[in-house]
């Protein structure tokens, strides 16, 4: 078995890291304060090719593997989960669907804007009563011959506002229950599309989440994405590659936070000696290693399943199960770690602590985990 990173792999997380240091860092307290990430860093991220890794080059994207994407979604992590989910949707969520599902014309006219960061996608299944339980969807696409006519409400979009390109999902015929659920592509600015409120958020306060409002939008029929009907299998295997994705943005915050708790220990004295060389401090950042450690163990086991070609669907919930608890647990032990300083924006580590949370949620709660990996262990 070999855990060596390829060469191409450590250039790309070293092209991360770097970009988290010098672009994301500065101004990263602040735009969760005001609750903005300015165009421009979407727009650099898309030069440097964090926008659309995976996507085939022939469409603009890196044509990368998954280990590549996670390795770049932990450093970006690191310092700005606002900045990674952002990345993260665009790629696995919607440059993903798109280039393993759509139409050569689809791909042409939408995933090569994607990838490039000229355009940003978002992925919109979550409703008001629809958010775990997916199959609900009360999001009517009614077929009116060459269109489809879209009316409804989503919640809780990521780039909800900052997209251009949104992949809607919708009921089209109730009586088939998921087999009668579609996915579309639908453009920001067509009528009756309104984008909503903006949500007051505990983390990720970087990225803009809002409702959408959908009333009597006409969506053109080559917009579907895949046969009649597919909509409901297009969500579910994509979120599946999303919560690989989401597995690293949490293994990042877990690890940025990890970091900064260590750098700290070394530095800050009490009782006569530096607080790492107290065992109190000294364990918990034992603990912190171990957990995070194992968290990437599971994640990069995940992103290989994907590479290899082989079924993930078990392996990115359980990495995205365990990473999501280890960015909670390490999170608040360092804020522990750094006492009274850690309650303060300037030291980050609070930050990173309401930022964990999400990772518990978006992309299936930690207990739609638990649902997709017990179905999985006890179906033979
Ligand atoms: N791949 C392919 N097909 C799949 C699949 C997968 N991973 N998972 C399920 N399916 C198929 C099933 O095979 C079944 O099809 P058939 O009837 O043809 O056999 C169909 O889908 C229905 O499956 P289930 O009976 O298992 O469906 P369920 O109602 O029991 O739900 C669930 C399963 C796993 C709980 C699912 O509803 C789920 O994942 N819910 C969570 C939704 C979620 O993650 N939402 C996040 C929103 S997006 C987001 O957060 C993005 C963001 O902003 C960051």
């Amino acid at each position: 078995m070999d855990f060596t990173l390829t060469e191409e792999h450590i250039m790309i997380r070293d092209a991360a890291r770097d970009f988290a240091k010098t672009e994301l860092l500065p101004g990263v307290i602040e735009r969760d304060e005001k609750q903005e990430f300015p165009k421009e860093l979407i727009k650099k991220m898309g030069d440097l090719g964090f926008l659309g890794m995976m996507a085939s080059p022939e469409y603009g994207g890196g044509g990368m593997d998954t280990v590549s994407y996670v390795l770049a979604m932990e450093e970006l992590s690191k310092v700005d989960a606002s900045a990674s989910v952002m990345v993260s949707v665009n790629n696995s969520l919607v440059c993903w669907g798109l280039d393993t599902f759509g139409t050569e014309e689809q791909k042409e006219k939408y995933l090569a804007k994607l990838t490039t960061g000229e355009k940003l996608g978002a992925f919109c299944l979550s409703e008001p009563e629809a958010g775990s339980d997916a199959t609900s969807q009360r999001t009517t696409a009614i077929d009116k011959g060459d269109h489809y006519i879209l009316n409804g409400t989503k919640n809780w979009i990521t780039n909800g506002n900052s997209a251009d390109f949104y992949l809607v999902i919708a009921q089209t015929d109730k009586e088939k229950k998921h087999k009668g659920i579609n996915a579309f592509i639908v453009e920001k600015g067509w009528e009756g599309f309104e984008v909503g409120p903006k949500e007051q958020k505990l983390g990720i306060r970087g990225s803009d989440t809002h409702s959408l409002n959908f009333n009597d939008v006409k969506v053109p029929k080559e917009n579907r994405i895949g046969e009649d009907g597919f909509g409901f299998k297009f969500a579910m295997k994509t979120l599946s590659g999303g919560r690989i994705g989401i597995a690293a943005q949490a293994l990042g915050i877990a690890s940025g936070a990890y970091e900064l708790a260590k750098t700290y220990s070394k530095q800050r004295k009490a009782f006569g000696t530096e607080i790492c060389n107290h065992q109190a401090i000294a364990f918990k950042l034992a603990d912190m290693h171990t957990q995070i450690e194992a968290a990437r163990h599971l994640v990069m086991k995940a992103a290989w399943d994907k590479d290899q070609g082989q079924n993930y669907d078990l392996s990115g919930a359980m990495a995205k199960l365990h990473a999501s608890q280890t960015a909670m647990d390490v999170t608040v032990e360092a804020v522990q770690v750094h006492g009274g300083n850690g309650y303060v924006k300037e030291y980050h580590v609070e930050r990173l602590m309401r930022d964990a949370k999400i990772t518990q949620i978006y992309e299936g709660t930690s207990e739609i985990q638990k649902i997709v990996i017990s179905r999985s262990i006890l179906k033979d």
